[in-house]
């Protein structure tokens, strides 16, 4: 069967994992893929995880499937963490999934069963297993203008044109926050203008929400998601646990679907089991009870809450020391975005030869498109990159 198959290719971003292993000098840069790193360089598993984890070794006694869309307790928790008191718990169904990419691949494929006519529209530029995803289902995706790049910036205006071009039943992925890859935000009103115009079209908002609490806070950055969530009859949500509590390799996400009390609910409840069932039958546990009971615990809900103000404060810093060095190396303010992005990426506005430079000849690694991951940086590794990007973007 496989004898004359091409094989495809992996993303860039898979791509530059691979490269940047195959790579043997000791001095070598990661600012590709999207893992937090420490100011040591490493992505460490938080404590409030470990004691967790301690706490199931203690007291689980049973390893027995659990349900078909995950833990309703973990659910809740999630419910809880993403919405707040946006809207009821009656509105919501929920089920658990592998990462944020399982729960993205069962939006879209939910959304394609149930609407097969929908276009996806997404941001230009996105995560590039967005469009992936998509076509791999067969949907119909266009995309919408989003990035600015003389400004570092969105531009609001064409973004509000495309979005307004958009019909009933068509769905526009939205990320909650620290949007990936350039690091730009929308504002409040950007959000309540896309409230509006799905108001008016029609279009239902599916927001990926991979990097809550990375932005400006765990509030701040669900402060968007919970606008459209108030206004809007039906909103699609996948949530990712990788970033926010360093659960990457144990894969732990969820969808949320925000819809209509009753028969709407139940409904959705019940084809996100359906879906779950005929993809891997029951979502993973493990990872996903570590984050329930921190959830239910306040004493370590407290502890992760600090974890992971001090990873936020990190990146900040690492980008306020980037741009910073890159004002006194260019004697200009060229860079200054880089302070106002949010989250672990920016795009830098490297093209792709020029990226393709800082990894040849300097050992710096970004992704093809320029996304630099800031979290990757360091106190020590900043003056490096500073100069290095300073020398190939003059
Ligand atoms: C990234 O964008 O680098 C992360 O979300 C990791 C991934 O799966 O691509």
């Amino acid at each position: 069967m496989f004898e004359t198959v091409t094989p495809p290719e992996p993303d860039k971003i898979i791509r530059l994992m691979g490269l940047f292993a195959a790579d043997p000098r000791a001095d070598k840069v990661d600012l590709g893929v999207g893992v937090y790193r420490s100011p040591e360089g490493r992505t460490p598993v938080m404590a409030a995880v470990k004691a967790a984890e301690q706490g199931i070794w203690e007291r689980q006694e049973t390893k027995g499937y659990v349900a078909l869309t995950g833990d309703p307790g973990f659910l809740d928790a999630m419910r809880r963490l993403i919405l707040g008191d946006a809207v009821s718990a009656s509105r919501v169904a929920a089920c658990g999934t592998p990462g944020g990419t399982g729960a993205v691949r069962q939006v879209l494929e939910t959304v394609h069963r149930l609407r097969p006519d929908a276009t996806v529209w997404i941001s230009d530029p996105t995560w590039p297993n967005h469009p992936a995803i998509i076509d791999h289902l067969g949907q119909t995706r266009q995309t919408y203008r989003y990035y600015d790049a003389e400004t570092g910036g969105i531009d609001r205006d064409a973004m509000l044109y495309d979005l307004a071009q958009t019909r009933g039943g068509d769905l526009i992925l939205l990320h909650g926050c620290c949007h990936n890859p350039t690091g730009a935000d929308l504002t409040r009103a950007d959000w309540q203008a896309v409230a509006e115009i799905c108001n008016r079209t029609g279009a239902i908002p599916f927001v990926d929400m991979a990097y809550q609490g990375f932005g400006d806070g765990l509030e701040e950055d669900a402060a968007g998601l919970r606008l459209l969530a108030s206004a809007l009859p039906e909103v699609l949500v996948a949530a990712s646990c990788s970033k926010n509590f360093g659960l990457y390799r144990d894969r732990v996400g969820a969808v949320l679907v925000v819809t209509g009390e009753g028969k709407a609910q139940a409904a959705a409840q019940a084809v996100l089991a359906g879906m779950n069932r005929q993809s891997y039958a029951f979502p993973p546990d493990h990872g996903a009870r570590v984050v329930q009971d921190i959830l239910a615990d306040e004493g370590l809900e407290r502890m992760w809450r600090a974890e992971l103000d001090d990873m936020r404060a990190v990146m900040q810093g690492n980008r306020v020391a980037l741009a910073s060095a890159l004002r006194d190396a260019t004697a200009s303010d060229r860079f200054g975005f880089l302070a106002a992005h949010r989250g672990m990426f920016s795009l830098i506005g490297a093209s792709p030869a020029q990226v393709d430079i800082l990894r040849d000849k300097h050992g710096i690694y970004l992704v093809g498109d320029g996304r630099m991951n800031v979290a990757g940086l360091s106190p020590e590794t900043v003056p490096k990159v500073a100069a290095a990007l300073a020398e190939v973007l003059a």
